[in-house]
Formats: C-alpha cells, sequence, structure tokens
C-alpha cells in the first residue's frame, strides 16, 4: 500500500517517539516585518515539530497570515529567521530554490480556489503530474484515495461549480495533501463556509491531525483549536502574547489580553448560536 497518509506510521520514527518529542520542522526566531511604516510582526518566536498540530488564534490583524505568508516563503521578514527543515527560507535568493521550498509545503486558505474547469480528480492530479512528474496513472490512484479520506469519492467527476463551498473546500485539502507535503498551512479554511458545511471540514482536519500531519492553523473556531492542537499561540498586535497547550490557553490563560480575547469570542459565539436559534424558529 502506498504511503500517501501522513500518518505517524508513515514517518520514520514517528512510531515509537510521540508528538512530543519529535524534532523541529519549522522555526521563527525574532521575526520582524513591516509594511511601509506599520509593524506587522514585531518579534515572532514559534516552533513546530514533526507531527505536531500548532494553532495561532488572535483578533483580526493581529499578524497571523503573515506568519504563514513567512514560513513559505511568499514574503521575507526584515529580521530573524525562518528554517524549514533546516534551509534558512529567508535566505532563498533563487526562484528555483524557493519553489522548491512551496512543493514541499501545502497552503489552504479561505478561498479555495480550485480550476473551476478541472473536475475534483483533475483538480488532485495536475500539479502532481505537472509539477512533480509523478504518471497519471499514479496520480490518479492517489487522488481517488485522497478523495475516500476526504469522503468525496463519490465527486471525483464533478466539477467545483457542482460542489457546496465545504466540498470544495475538502477537495482544496485533498489537493495540498496530493503533493505529499511535509506541513499543511491552514489559513481560516472555514471562514467563508455555510455554518452547516463547517464541521465536516473540520473533522477531516482533525482526522488528518489524529493521523500526525504537521500544520499549523489559523483558525477562529476555538473549540476545534482546543481539540485537536498540540500547542496554541495566542497573537496580538503582531507579537504572541502566550503560548501553551490548549488546557492552559483556553482553561488558565496567564495574559489578560489573551483573557480577554477568548471571552470576547465566547460572548460572539453565544449571540450566533441565539441568533441561529431564533432564524430556525418557524414563524
Ligand atoms: N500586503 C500588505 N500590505 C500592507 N499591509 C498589510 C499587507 N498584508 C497585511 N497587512 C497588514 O498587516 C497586518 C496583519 O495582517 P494579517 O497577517 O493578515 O493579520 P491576520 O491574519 O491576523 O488578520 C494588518 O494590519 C494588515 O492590514
Ligand atoms: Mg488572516
Amino acid at each position: 500500500m502506498m504511503s500517501l497518509v501522513l500518518g505517524r506510521a508513515a514517518l520514520p520514527g514517528a512510531q515509537s517517539s510521540g508528538r512530543r518529542d519529535a524534532e523541529a520542522l519549522v522555526t521563527l526566531r525574532d521575526v520582524h516585518l513591516s509594511y511601509g511604516d506599520a509593524a506587522v510582526l514585531r518579534g515572532i518566536d514559534l516552533s513546530v515539530r514533526r507531527n505536531e498540530a500548532v494553532s495561532i488564534i488572535g483578533p483580526s490583524g493581529s499578524g497571523k497570515s503573515t506568519i504563514l505568508r513567512c514560513i513559505n516563503g511568499l514574503i521575507t521578514p526584515e529580521r530573524g529567521e525562518v528554517r524549514v527543515n533546516g534551509v534558512d527560507v529567508a535566505r532563498l535568493t533563487r526562484d528555483d530554490e524557493k519553489i522548491a521550498l512551496r512543493k514541499r509545503i501545502g497552503f489552504v486558505f479561505q478561498q479555495y480556489n480550485l480550476f473551476p474547469h478541472l473536475t475534483a480528480l483533475q483538480n488532485l492530479t495536475i500539479a502532481p503530474m505537472r509539477v512533480l512528474g509523478t504518471s497519471r496513472a499514479e496520480a490518479e490512484h492517489t487522488a481517488h484515495a485522497l478523495l475516500v479520506k476526504v469522503r468525496l469519492a463519490d465527486k471525483a467527476h464533478a466539477y467545483p461549480g457542482e460542489l457546496s463551498g465545504g466540498q470544495q473546500q475538502r477537495v482544496a485539502i485533498a489537493r495540498a495533501l496530493a503533493m505529499k507535503p511535509e506541513l499543511i498551512l491552514f489559513d481560516e479554511v472555514t471562514s467563508a463556509l455555510d455554518p452547516q458545511t463547517v464541521g465536516e471540514v473540520l473533522n477531516v482536519i482533525g482526522e488528518l491531525v489524529d493521523e500526525g500531519l504537521t500544520c499549523v492553523l489559523v483558525t477562529h473556531e476555538m473549540r476545534f483549536a482546543e481539540d485537536i492542537s498540540d500547542r496554541v499561540a495566542y497573537t496580538e498586535g503582531g507579537v504572541i502574547v502566550e503560548e501553551g497547550s490548549p488546557e492552559q490557553i483556553f482553561h488558565a490563560p496567564r495574559d489578560e489580553r489573551t483573557r480577554h480575547f477568548l471571552e470576547s469570542t465566547q460572548s460572539r459565539a453565544r449571540r450566533t448560536r441565539a441568533s441561529l436559534k431564533l432564524a430556525s424558529i418557524p414563524s
């Protein structure tokens, strides 16, 4: 059987060692970045070990997406160091080196951006065939297995326009996996979805994490972050205010700013639930 599952068992040394003592795959040290006069990242330190799921939470504009874009080399910090698997991302100058890095890092966004003229299956096979040189037979074999994994086995020949937002986002996740990345960055992947389809996408990500997928997730789904993360970082104003286990961050936050943010998201979630209930009462 092929090892497209990014499962723990598929990774060397991952069976005996738990998630926690694995080596660091991503390291950010004192990363600073500004846009014009605006300091967006003001000294970010973060590390992600293999097989670890790290969530980044925090208010809008706090620098979460910018952190992800530094990790995959889309932007270069002015100061500090970003290492992925030992390679200093900020020092990559040649385009071919940057492309090689991005092949190994999957990125799933809020907007899934599937090719509208290609079927789900073709969306999954095009990059492995064109970029990795995988044969069509192997790429299709892998793609079918991935569609099973994201529970879309029956949608292989559907076009994106025939799929719900949640289904399209699951195709986008499978498409990222089809490149067999070492790491996947998820940036608010459920923010644009109808509430009914959020759960199916979170379930798929949760299963991948259980299997040992290494990932960094930016999310507003606090219960989800608490359930699936090995560690959680709370960002505000371009710094990581605190970082810890999900239990600690969500139940015993040390910093006043974290506490305040969590209280505000809880009251917002309560209001949303209340309005959904009202909307479901027949008039
Ligand atoms: N390309 C850009 N040019 C100028 N400012 C930007 C750019 N991208 C992000 N910013 C600013 O950087 C800050 C952090 O953005 P971002 O990382 O997207 O935050 P988050 O993902 O936490 O909402 C915001 O104030 C945003 O307006
Ligand atoms: Mg963002």
